[in-house]
């Protein structure tokens, strides 16, 4: 499985000759498999032509900060949410002093300062600008603030003087870069991570099923992965790629779930509940195709059994983080469902809404457990569920 796979990278281009290299940089990144969609700044497409990136992304070059057709589509503070990584390569001197001073005076410029992404510059002046005690002072400062820095290479520079300033080559910024995804929090680590709905049979052809994508659980699978862990993930019918390095079982019902998880949860150190598991299911299942009447029909249901509860009571030692997902009431509904389920901790999401919650891309979040609470403001699935795995590592010394 490639580096970058699922990634969704920013390239961010500023003026310099080594804008260039970033057309190569575009199909690189593509290589390893992440989505990518660029932002120029006016500088950087007096050296290559949007044109030329519009052709290699496959994506609308986006350079203007007040433009209300790219509004209309993906606006800065949508692309700002959408990204894994905002790369920006080459970062000239005066960008980076742009971020240093936090101005937001081009779209880039914006779409750094409101990103909870990660973020990476690639530097490339001249030697003299490099060493200038100025730029120094502003690298660190970035360093400081959590931006990686990757480069510069040395060489000959397009100036004719020789020294470091020159842009990393592509191939290592790549390198560089999926190795910003790879954490060790979870080192040695066995987790089980259940995703997307439960289908409850009716007759041959129906079933009770709920508007869960998987997208949730994939991504929690995947950043657990990336954070070192050994990764089971059971998941019931939906239409996503298998997350890299996750061992999939695939289920339908809330009782073939229930079987998997009680299986993959012996041994393991953490069970993350994110399958949106119905809560009950037809009492008999009839073997054929159930009849039109004229008058109206009852279907008796029955309890299923509850998933999570069951695995937590079966496994004293195992870290159980599960999920609610409410309508009204979301915080209080979701501490009852901590206390009565006998978890670890809980994640809280709204459903209600279009933006969030089922089968969007983003999401919004509070995790409770016994002595805190934390709140994710809406951000991508996938950075949510970094965020996740981070606050966990982080709250339960893990
Ligand atoms: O899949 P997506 O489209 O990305 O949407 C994500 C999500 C909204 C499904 C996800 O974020 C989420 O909230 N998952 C939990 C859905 C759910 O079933 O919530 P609940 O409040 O009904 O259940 C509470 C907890 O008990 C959950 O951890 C659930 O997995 C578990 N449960 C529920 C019923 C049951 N019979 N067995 C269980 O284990």
């Amino acid at each position: 499985m490639s580096s970058l796979s699922n990634k969704r990278i920013i390239l961010g281009v500023t003026g310099g000759i080594a804008a260039y290299k970033s057309a190569e940089l575009v199909r690189r990144l593509q290589d390893a498999g992440a989505e990518v969609r660029v932002v120029m700044t006016h500088a950087a497409t007096e050296f290559v032509r949007p044109l030329t990136m519009q052709a290699l992304s496959g994506h609308q070059i986006h350079t203007e900060l007040l433009d209300s057709d790219a509004e209309a589509g993906m606006g800065h503070i949508e692309l700002a949410r959408w990204a894994d990584l905002l790369l920006i390569a080459p970062a000239s001197a005066d960008f980076i002093a742009n971020m240093v001073h936090g101005r937001a005076d081009s779209l880039l410029a914006t779409i750094y300062l409101a990103t909870p992404a990660k973020v990476a510059v690639a530097p490339a002046m001249n030697q003299a600008m490099w060493a200038h005690p100025a730029s120094m002072d502003n690298i660190a400062t970035l360093r400081q603030r959590n931006v990686n820095v990757i480069g510069p290479d040395d060489g000959i520079q397009a100036c004719g003087d020789t020294g470091p300033g020159r842009m990393e080559q592509p191939d290592t910024i790549v390198t560089t870069v999926g190795s910003l995804f790879a954490n060790g929090l979870l080192a040695g680590k066995k987790v089980v991570v259940t995703a997307g709905p439960t289908r409850e049979a009716l007759d041959p052809v129906r079933y009770i099923s709920n508007h869960s994508s998987g997208k949730m659980g994939y991504a929690l699978a995947e950043a657990a992965s990336e954070a070192g862990a050994q990764v089971i993930l059971i998941s019931g019918p939906v239409n996503l790629a298998i997350p890299p390095n996750c061992q999939l079982v695939s289920v339908l019902s809330a009782g073939e779930l229930l079987e998997a998880s009680l299986e993959a949860a012996d041994g393991a150190d953490i069970f993350i509940a994110a399958a949106a598991v119905a809560d009950y299911r037809a009492k008999a299942i009839a073997a054929q195709k159930i009849k039109k009447q004229d008058a109206g029909m009852t279907i008796q249901l029955e309890r299923n059994p509850d998933v999570v509860s069951t695995v937590a009571a079966a496994n004293s030692a195992l870290f159980v983080l599960g999920f609610a997902a409410e309508t009204e009431n979301v915080e209080a509904h979701a501490r009852d469902k901590l206390k009565r389920k006998k978890l670890d901790a809980i994640i809280a999401n709204d459903v209600s809404r279009d933006d969030v919650g089922f089968d969007t891309d983003n999401n919004e979040a509070c995790w409770i457990d016994a002595d805190s609470t934390k709140t994710f403001s809406k951000r991508s699935k996938t950075q949510l569920a970094r965020d996740i795995i981070e606050h966990m590592v982080h709250r339960q010394s893990l």
